[in-house]
């Protein structure tokens, strides 16, 4: 299993992620010999997940089932362990898109946290890009680098255990696009210019404050970046439900033509039901939405 290539079979030492439901799900390494508790029982790595495809529906040992599914960013972005606040898909898609990442692409990211973005990045890039990922945390970034080496997208990586604000990226003149993520990325902008490929790229940056965002700005705008544009994307998800709706009561027909068609007893005309209700399937969304996250930056380098 790697989480850039799709594998058939489930083996020892991946991470597999149990579906128990909508929004019930729970991530496994998988161990010869390991146990997996769940609601519905205790599921036995040995005989009900090694050699089995992914994808099987497992029966656990009080008889209820889940299926065991093969990780993507995606599902790893809702399952993993957060070791900090973390990009969600919403703005994961935008800053993909926005940042032009492709298969190749070389790609500069800080910090790592828990490395949700990093997931998704790399499965973009892959197979010949790479991605320099700085975090000043020490035990984030080993655990992440840990990670990567689990998902077998190690190769695709290097993490680095510095401050990026201090000491920037370690790499000079190669990078495609920037990603920053951290409390103070004005103070990072110069460093990410120096990474960035002499032909130009693409920068962006994700800020929860609005007063991030304007020194963000003015950082880019001095260091001469171009295009620079600020946005929030908001998720409207929908949800489908039964609706129940009242007929309407549109009073007596038309006494004359209902003598004539009604087949009531003795031709008298059938009253309406005052509680006559149809149930609908119909899509609503949700009455409360996640609100703010964070304002994404974005701006180029021209070539110079
Ligand atoms: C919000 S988290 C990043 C989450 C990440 N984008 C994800 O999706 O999982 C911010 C991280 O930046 C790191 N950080 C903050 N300032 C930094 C700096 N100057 N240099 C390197 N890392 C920094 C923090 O330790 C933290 O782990």
């Amino acid at each position: 299993m790697s989480f850039v290539e799709y594998s058939e079979f489930i083996q020892e030492g991946d991470v597999a992620i149990i579906f128990m439901g909508h929004g019930s799900m729970l991530p496994v390494k998988v161990e010869q010999g390991a146990q997996t508790q769940t609601r519905y029982g205790v599921i036995r790595h040995s005989t009900d997940l090694i050699g089995r495809p992914f994808g099987s529906k497992v029966t656990c040992s009080k008889g209820g089932w889940v299926y065991v599914l093969h990780p993507t960013p995606e599902l790893w972005t809702l399952n993993l362990p957060h070791r900090t606040q973390i990009l969600y898909t919403t703005d994961i898609a935008n800053i993909t898109m926005m940042l032009e990442l492709k298969p190749g692409s070389v790609v500069c990211e800080s910090g790592t946290g828990s490395g949700s973005l990093s997931h998704a990045i790399l499965r973009t890039i892959a197979p010949s890009g790479h991605l320099y990922t700085v975090e000043f945390h020490q035990q984030r970034a080993e655990k992440a680098a840990e990670e990567f080496r689990e998902h077998k997208v190690g190769h695709l990586v290097t993490t680095l255990n510095q401050d990026v604000c201090k000491e920037g990226f370690g790499v000079t003149g190669v990078a495609d696009a920037v990603f920053l993520d951290i409390p103070s990325p004005w103070e990072a902008i110069g460093h990410a210019k120096t990474a960035m490929k002499r032909q130009g790229g693409r920068i962006s940056s994700f800020s929860p404050c609005i007063e991030q965002v304007q020194r963000t700005c003015a950082a880019l705008a001095e260091q001469g970046f171009g295009e620079i544009c600020t946005l929030e994307v908001l998720l409207r998800v929908y949800d489908v439900r039964p609706v129940s709706i009242a007929l309407p009561d549109l009073g007596d027909e038309d006494p004359l033509q209902a003598g004539l068609d009604t087949p009531g007893e003795g031709g008298a005309p059938a009253t309406p039901d005052a509680n006559a209700a149809i149930t609908l399937r119909t899509a609503m969304p949700p009455r409360d939405m996640a609100g703010h996250t964070g304002y994404l930056t974005f701006a180029t380098k021209s070539p110079v």
